[in-house]
């Protein structure tokens, strides 16, 4: 290579795809080593791809969609290179001795080599397509490193609810192909609550028929101004749930389902009034809110919260629920099945004689060992079936079932309970970030969430592994994931905006172990090239608001604020005279100066545009110099 072109690829290489400081290559999550060396791997036409893995095809296939791509070229493939000629060798060679799910990358500057086997083998392919800076005149310089790489958790969950709100297969592909570009192994498929039941059951069709309906929704935040009386239907034929079985499957993600019972269960019941512990009441008896449609019967609910029409523990609603756990079982091949359990109001099973007088027969002393009861019986079909049963952890209250994994979700403590009697556990508290559905930031510019405040840096921030428990119970913290439930989430690319960062920072305490954390270089070196990366997808995300702004009161007379862009080829605009930003407003190029006399104060507002015209929430800081209001001002 001449001189001048080196000069010119080492400019360009600092505008790519990373920074080539960045100490984690730009790879979310971060490795968990990570070794540079001096020089390049330069990937150009004449590189060829050998797969000695026991992989087959379908990695090359991966890899060099991508390369097209980025590259504009394929590489071809062969079996073995000739002497002095580059490769990128794809091998399971040695992969036996990586832990699970573990891979090695090597890269010289004649030789890439990938080791690793099946999901192993594919997250090698994910972390290199993430170190691959930008061509440069048909090629990419690719740094000499050394990667060993595996999960600190076996489990590395989200949960999407499709019940409040539903959305199409296609979508639910879309957001899969992220989850596994970020090593989440894991949906858990919130398919059935009050608000819709959303999967198809052969023996009991009114499930779908009747519990897929919702004639209408509440207008705001709960408890709402009125209903939209627009009907939301929608549920996945028993076809397309295997069609995205087999799709997660071939990303190394296993699916979930979640069958709610004894509570979140009116969409069911409305289909089957039968299985309510007192089918003649109408479902809205007890509805507090004034704008209710159709108060007869029993309903698909249209509002949110929780409800006490319950399941009754018959042995009817046992044959049913059974019946339907087959259909389950026969769709998903996950060892789990997860059942619901939480948030089941005891109001009904004490006012029905037919639970008090089970109660009495089977020496249960409250509603809770009844739900133990009700919750033991499942798991007995289910372990019957080979598969185990995880719920939320409610089902610690009146005693846990033999064989259960507990889904901790309000704080730590569920969690922690069950580890300290040999349990298997999720971490997934809301009071810690993982709960995706509330808000991202404080701004009156954010959408209507349930509430809540979950920015990234708070997931960022938790570590699935309490300190309380020893080291024989860590054992059983199986791994951590983020909810999101749709209540107010009506549209993908509100799934999306809630997603994104946020699964990100999920990904990197599911999967780095702790010491590798580094919140910096994770927001500033590697979040700026993955979100600009979505942008150019299609993908939405919610922008980060300019790094280094404090929302905070500044005190003082001369100020220099210097910002950075949150997201590679944003811009970030910014006004002085309270004004709202926009694309009108002032452009940041460099750290701006203002003095403020003393006795005033001024607020300095910003706003980040994304490339594909993204906008972030509006921040404000207020820079004082001794005037007497400090508070915030309101905003517009
Ligand atoms: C839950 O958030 N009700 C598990």
């Amino acid at each position: 290579m001449n001189k001048a072109l080196s000069i010119f690829i080492g400019v360009l290489m600092s505008t790519t795809a990373f920074a080539q400081s960045d100490p984690n290559l730009g790879i979310i999550p971060a490795p968990v080593s990570i070794t540079r060396a001096n020089g390049n791997f330069v990937l150009d036409k004449t590189t060829i791809l050998i797969n000695q893995s026991i992989d087959g095809a379908k990695i090359n296939d991966l890899l060099n969609a991508f390369i097209v791509t980025k590259a504009g070229f394929a590489l071809r493939e062969a079996k073995v290179a000739q002497p002095n000629q580059k490769s990128i060798l794809l091998t399971s060679s040695g992969a036996d001795k990586l832990p699970a799910e573990g891979y090695t990358i090597k890269v010289t500057p004649n030789q890439v080599v990938i080791t690793g086997s099946g999901a192993g083998l594919f997250y090698a392919v994910q972390s290199v397509m993430q170190m691959m800076p930008a061509k440069v005149a048909d090629k990419i310089p690719i740094p000499a490193v050394t990667i060993n790489d595996y999960p600190r958790f076996s489990y590395r969950g989200t949960m999407l609810d499709v019940s409040r709100h539903f959305f199409p297969i296609s979508f639910i592909k879309k957001y899969i192909d992220q989850l596994a570009y970020y090593k989440i192994n894991t949906f858990h498929w919130h398919l059935t609550d009050d608000q819709g039941w959303r999967l198809e059951i052969k023996k009991y069709p009114k499930l779908t028929t009747v519990g897929a309906v919702r004639n209408g929704s509440i207008i705001g935040h709960y408890p709402g101004t009125g209903n939209y009386l627009t009907e939301v239907k929608g549920f996945y034929t028993q076809d397309e749930a295997k069609e995205i079985v087999k799709y997660a499957a071939e990303r190394y993600i296993t699916v979930i389902p979640e069958i709610e019972l004894p509570g979140h269960a009116s969409a069911a019941i409305a289909a089957y009034p039968a299985l309510s512990a007192f089918p003649d009441r109408d479902t809205f008896v007890n509805e507090k809110t004034a704008w209710a449609g159709s108060r007869k019967g029993k309903q698909v609910q249209q509002t949110w919260g929780v409800f006490d029409d319950i399941f009754v523990p018959s042995e009817n609603t046992f044959t049913v629920l059974n019946d339907i756990l087959d259909e389950v079982i026969a769709i998903f091949p996950s060892k789990y099945i997860h059942i619901g359990g939480d948030e089941a109001p005891k109001t009904y099973w004490k006012e029905s004689p037919f639970c008090q007088a089970l109660m009495k027969e089977k020496g249960l002393k409250d509603e809770h060992e009844l739900q133990s009861y009700f919750i033991q019986r499942i798991e007995k079909h289910v372990n019957g079936k080979g598969r185990s049963i995880i719920g939320w952890d409610e089902i610690l209250e009146g005693g846990l079932a033999p064989n259960a994994t507990v889904m901790s979700w309000r704080g730590e403590d569920g969690g922690i309970a069950a580890a300290q009697q040999n349990h298997d556990v999720i971490m997934t508290p809301g009071s810690m970030g993982l709960y995706i559905d509330h808000q991202q930031s404080d701004s009156p510019d954010e959408p209507v969430t349930i509430g809540g405040l979950a920015p990234y840096q708070k997931i960022y921030a938790y570590d699935p592994i309490p300190k309380v428990l020893t080291a024989d119970q860590r054992k059983y913290i199986k791994g951590v994931q983020a909810n999101m439930w749709t209540e107010y989430i009506k549209t993908t690319n509100k799934v999306e905006n809630h997603a994104f960062p946020r699964l990100m920072a999920l990904s990197e305490i599911a999967w780095s172990p702790v010491d590798r954390k580094d919140l910096k270089n994770f927001a500033e070196d590697r979040l700026p090239v993955h979100l600009a990366r979505l942008d150019k997808m299609g993908v939405n995300f919610w922008v980060p608001t300019p790094i280094g702004q404090s929302e905070k009161v500044l005190n003082g007379g001369d100020f220099t604020i210097d910002l950075k862009v949150p997201v590679t080829g944003g811009k970030i605009y910014y006004s002085l005279d309270s004004s709202r930003p926009s694309e009108n407003a002032f452009l940041y190029t460099s750290p701006i100066k203002v003095t403020v006399p003393k006795g005033e104060k001024r607020a300095l507002r910003t706003i980040v545009i994304a490339p594909s015209g993204k906008r972030s929430v509006t921040t404000e800081t207020i820079l004082n110099n001794g005037a007497p209001e400090v508070k915030a001002e309101a905003k517009k």
